[in-house]
């Protein structure tokens, strides 16, 4: 009997994986699901998978709920600035409780990226290197999602605003990531290795036009200098310092820092990612419904951009 373990379970990914590790046929009392929050995970628990408390900051918690666990997905906290406090925890506890194998989400390129949330999986890596577990990363480019759930504000303003020029974006939806996660999970080969994970490229300019294509509303990709987005996100309402952080990310993308040629996760998938018109078609069916594509003349246009903004890159 394995027993696998995924922190973060309460989350988007996490959940996805814990109910891919069950559609593969693993028994949902061999899943424990780490959750801060449990009751955010009722629906797991329903399921028969055990959901066990634990914070990141928590050491003490973290080897309570790592009890009898053999590999584990460690999905990276949210909570930016603190990532590496949190994931040395659940490194040590793995440590403690005899994990055999942990699989941690980390970022695509990693080692020479200049995407400002880079530096902690770099940390976090170099952790994992020193730890005494038997370990495998998942570069993760990034989420489809991040472009997909603005879609409602996409539709509603015709374009798309950015500072990320021409930089391509091998992004994948966390589905393809889950999978591929879990796959390489259950596989019993414990040799260290470092997966680069992205789907197929596009520029926000590519993305303008896919949503163009799938919606038939007419979207066009508006590049602005750093300043002016930084300007442009601190009008819609956000916080110099986040601003600065959101063009930040896109800085990156134009450096080419989450742009992959890797063929990796089609590999792992044994088929090609989710392509981007197929996301883009899937969240405008979700979307429309559940009614969140209607325009709202009570709401600023730019503060949904910065509210999306947020909630694709966690608790900033
Ligand atoms: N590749 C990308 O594009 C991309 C984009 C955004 C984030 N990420 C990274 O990928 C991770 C997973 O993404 P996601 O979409 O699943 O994020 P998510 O839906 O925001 O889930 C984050 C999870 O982390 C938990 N968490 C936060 N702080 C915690 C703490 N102190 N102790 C224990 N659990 C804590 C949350 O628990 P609660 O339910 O209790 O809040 C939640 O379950 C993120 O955490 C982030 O590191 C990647």
């Amino acid at each position: 009997m394995t027993v696998y373990g995924v922190t973060g379970g309460s989350g988007a990914l996490g959940r996805l994986a814990v109910r891919e590790l069950l559609a593969r046929g693993v028994v949902a009392h061999e899943v424990v699901a780490l959750a801060r929050t449990p009751s955010k995970a009722a629906d797991l628990s329903a399921l028969g998978v055990q959901v066990r408390a634990a914070d990141y900051g928590d050491l003490r918690a973290q080897t309570a709920a790592l009890a009898g666990v053999d590999r584990l997905l460690l999905v990276s906290s949210s909570e930016a600035g603190r990532r590496v406090a949190h994931h040395a925890n659940v490194i040590e506890a793995a440590e403690k409780t005899g994990v055999s194998r942990i699989v941690y989400t980390s970022m695509l390129n990693v080692d020479g990226s200049t995407n400002p949330l880079a530096g902690e999986h770099r940390d976090t890596e170099a952790i994992l290197r020193a730890a005494a577990v038997p370990f495998v990363t998942l570069r993760n480019g990034w989420y489809t999602e991040n472009y997909t759930d603005q879609l409602g504000s996409y539709l509603e303003r015709g374009e798309i605003v950015g500072a990320a020029g021409t930089g391509a974006i091998s992004a994948a939806t966390r589905q393809d990531y889950a999978e591929a996660a879990v796959v390489i999970l259950s596989q019993d080969s414990d040799s260290a290795r470092a997966y680069e994970l992205g789907g197929p490229a596009f520029a926000l300019a590519e993305l303008a036009q896919v949503v163009h294509e799938v919606t038939g509303t007419p979207v066009a990709y508006r590049d602005l200098p750093t300043g002016e987005y930084v300007a442009a996100l601190q009008s819609a309402g956000m916080g110099e310092d986040t601003a600065r952080f959101v063009a930040a990310l896109d800085t990156s993308i134009a450096h080419g820092d989450l742009q992959t040629d890797s063929q990796d996760l089609a590999h792992v998938l044994g088929r090609p990612p989710t392509s981007l018109a197929d996301a883009v078609q899937d969240a405008y069916a979700g979307a429309a419904e559940n009614d969140r594509l209607a325009p709202s003349s009570s709401r600023p246009a730019e503060s949904s951009v910065a509210r999306a903004a947020l909630r694709s890159f966690g608790d900033l």
